[in-house]
């Protein structure tokens, strides 16, 4: 079939041009003599006219329906000054129909699509994903992933990068979520795992003398979702041969550049207006850093209420909630006057969610102090935490007690959500920001031991010679060559320079107090690859869905993921996951004890 122009490329320069458009009816209009259709393929619409004075083709036009797909030939005409669509690039002309073919019909969409403020149930958008996907907003979305990727993949190509594909069908590696397990039906009772990760494949490819390796590379987590989670993902990934911490996030930021500047004129037309350009190096902060001052490892740095830690102040205090916790922090509210006390307890009601015993208050209103703590309080302490935290008339002062992990969970929550309410962050920029010196280990309550905060093949700081001793000493304070970038809050990416030798590696594994038994049978492959000449290494990966959506300024990844799953981990498009026959199971060697 032969297509001359895509019908949201016509100019009004193509005037009396003759063209062939193939495409779908977005919008019908029947004004008796003239038939107006909005014609519909991937690069917009365009508006094509049937009139009477050709009876046989308006009598044809007239069968149109919403969704038909057809094919036309016509002539650009130019539209009268008061029937120009402003709103529409194509809104100068319209095409004056010669010939109509109807290619296809189409039953009633279930929701609509030339309407973007009628948006049905998000199952419903899933199951007809085909025609949600007709939107304009979603294909835009889709179009937008996919030069996202480009510029990736052509800045690693011009700097040596490898693009190397890996199975999926693999052994379990160690990225902490649950599996998805395949069984393998001519090795019974075996079990394939789908990678959580490429990670020991793309160390392996390092061994193998790769030195650069990336890929778009699908990554399988059963794990509770949420709206940035999918149990099925998609990862820039990517290694690197003979570099230090240094090199991998200089090789980010310099991807990052290219690639934003790059889409600057697509990501305007998604933000409606400049976005200044990301200037390098990206801020840093240490993970201690990241926690005092906003409570959590991914920061939104795009406002302040910093948490500020006031124990030192407390710890002669009356009041005993203060003076017998461990950690006493709080945040200065500015103009948190305008919070009624509805919503102070809301928030009290939000940290005690979160695990804490109370948030006391002070409100620094112009006639005098107000707070249910003051009686319990000296006003010399009143007065140096005010001073500490930058009180003026008219701000609120939060406090949280409790140990390191509560105080900084509920504290970093509820600046999370006072950012939100009071409309503090700044949506005109692109935050990008590094954090580093992770612990290696963190302590698990359920499991009762050490666990690896990254991953178990992330290097330790420092020397590696003396790592059972400081471990023995003190596990919490070793450190981590890891770090994360994080966008608006929200982390998009991590990775770590990794240990390249046998004997570090073990030592590690024991840390976790992996018996040598496990150690062998689960990462047994890996720790010989090692033994065969690894040279050190390090590499990050990008969390492609949550990246895309961020630039794109939407809320879900699932608005920029062609088919994903719902929240359940179900797909009402084809209704996976199923029941599968019984002699598929048998097969399988494989009882179904539901
Ligand atoms: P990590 O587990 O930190 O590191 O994952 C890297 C990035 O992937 C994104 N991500 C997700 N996105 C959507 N849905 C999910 N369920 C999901 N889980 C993670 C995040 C995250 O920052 N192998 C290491 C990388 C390395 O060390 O090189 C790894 O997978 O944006
Ligand atoms: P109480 O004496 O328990 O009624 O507490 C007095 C005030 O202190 C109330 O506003 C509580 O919300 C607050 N409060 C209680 N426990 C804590 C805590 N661990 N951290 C911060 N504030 C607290």
């Amino acid at each position: 079939m032969k297509r001359s122009h895509d019908c949201g490329k016509i100019r009004a320069q193509d005037e009396g041009t003759k063209v062939e458009l193939l495409g779908w009816v977005h919008r019908r209009r029947d004004h008796g003599g003239l038939i107006f259709i909005d014609l519909r393929d991937r690069s917009g619409l365009v508006q094509v006219v049937f009139n009477s004075k050709d009876a046989d083709l308006h009598l044809k036009a007239q069968d149109l329906r919403s969704e038909y797909v057809i094919h036309v030939k016509g002539a650009v005409v130019k539209r009268s000054p008061e029937t120009v669509n402003k709103e529409l690039p194509t809104g100068q002309i319209e095409v004056l129909a010669e010939w109509l073919d109807i290619l296809n019909t189409a039953k009633t969409p279930p929701f609509e699509i030339a309407d973007p403020r009628t948006e049905p149930d998000e199952t419903v958008r899933l199951k007809y994903r085909y025609i949600d996907l007709r939107k304009q907003k979603m294909r835009e979305n889709l179009v937008f992933r996919h030069k996202v990727i480009k510029a990736m993949s052509d800045y690693l190509d011009g700097v040596g990068f490898l693009e190397i594909e890996t199975p999926f069908l693999g052994k379990s590696t160690p990225e902490g979520a649950r599996d998805y397990l395949v069984p393998s039906r001519v090795n019974p009772g075996k079990f394939y795992a789908l990678p959580q990760s490429p990670q020991l494949f793309k160390q392996i490819l390092m061994v193998a003398g790769m030195e650069k390796y990336y890929q778009v590379a699908r990554c399988f987590r059963d794990e509770d979702l949420r709206a940035d989670r999918q149990p099925e993902f998609t990862q820039l990934d990517l290694e690197m041969s003979f570099v230090e911490q240094e090199d991998v996030i200089g090789l980010i930021e310099g991807l990052l550049k290219y690639s934003l500047d790059a889409l600057e004129k697509d990501i305007d037309l998604y933000r409606g207006k400049n976005i200044p350009k990301i200037s390098l190096p990206f801020p840093r902060l240490t993970w201690n850093e990241a926690v005092g001052r906003y409570g959590v490892d991914k920061p939104d740095t795009r406002f302040g209420l910093e948490l500020v830690d006031i124990t030192d102040l407390v710890k002669e205090s009356e009041f005993k909630v203060f003076r017998a916790a461990p950690l006493v922090k709080g945040i200065n509210i500015k103009g948190g006057e305008k919070l009624s006390r509805s919503d102070l307890d809301k928030l009290e009601t939000t940290a005690k969610g979160l695990g804490a015993k109370g948030m006391a208050w002070i409100s620094l209103s112009a006639d005098g102090l107000k707070s249910p703590i003051i009686k319990f309080l000296k006003p010399a302490e009143i007065d140096a935490i005010v001073k500490r935290l930058g009180g003026e008339t008219g701000d609120v002062l939060i406090f949280c007690a409790d140990t390191f992990k509560i105080v900084h969970a509920v504290l970093g929550e509820l600046r999370l959500e006072l950012g939100q309410k009071l409309n503090l962050v700044d949506q005109s920029k692109f935050h990008f920001l590094w954090v580093t010196d992770f612990p290696l280990f963190e302590y698990s309550e359920t499991e009762k031991r050490w666990v690896a905060n990254h991953h178990p093949f992330t290097a330790p700081c420092g020397r590696w010679d003396d790592l059972d001793e400081r471990f023995q000493r003190d596990p919490g304070s070793l450190r981590a060559q890891a770090y994360d970038i994080i966008l608006n809050g929200t982390e998009i990416g991590g990775g770590s320079i990794r240990i390249h030798r046998p004997e570090v590696q073990q030592a590690v594994f024991k840390m976790l107090r992996l018996t040598e038994e496990e150690t062998k049978r689960r990462f047994g492959f890996f720790l010989e690859a090692l033994e065969y000449g690894a040279p050190p290494h390090g590499g990050i990966a990008l969390g492609l869905d949550r990246l895309v959506m961020l630039l794109a300024g939407m809320d879900s990844i699932r608005d920029v993921i062609a088919f994903p799953k719902t929240q359940s981990a179900m797909c009402p498009l084809t209704g996976a996951p199923d029941v599968v026959d019984p002699h598929q199971l048998k097969e399988l060697h494989i009882k179904n004890v539901l």
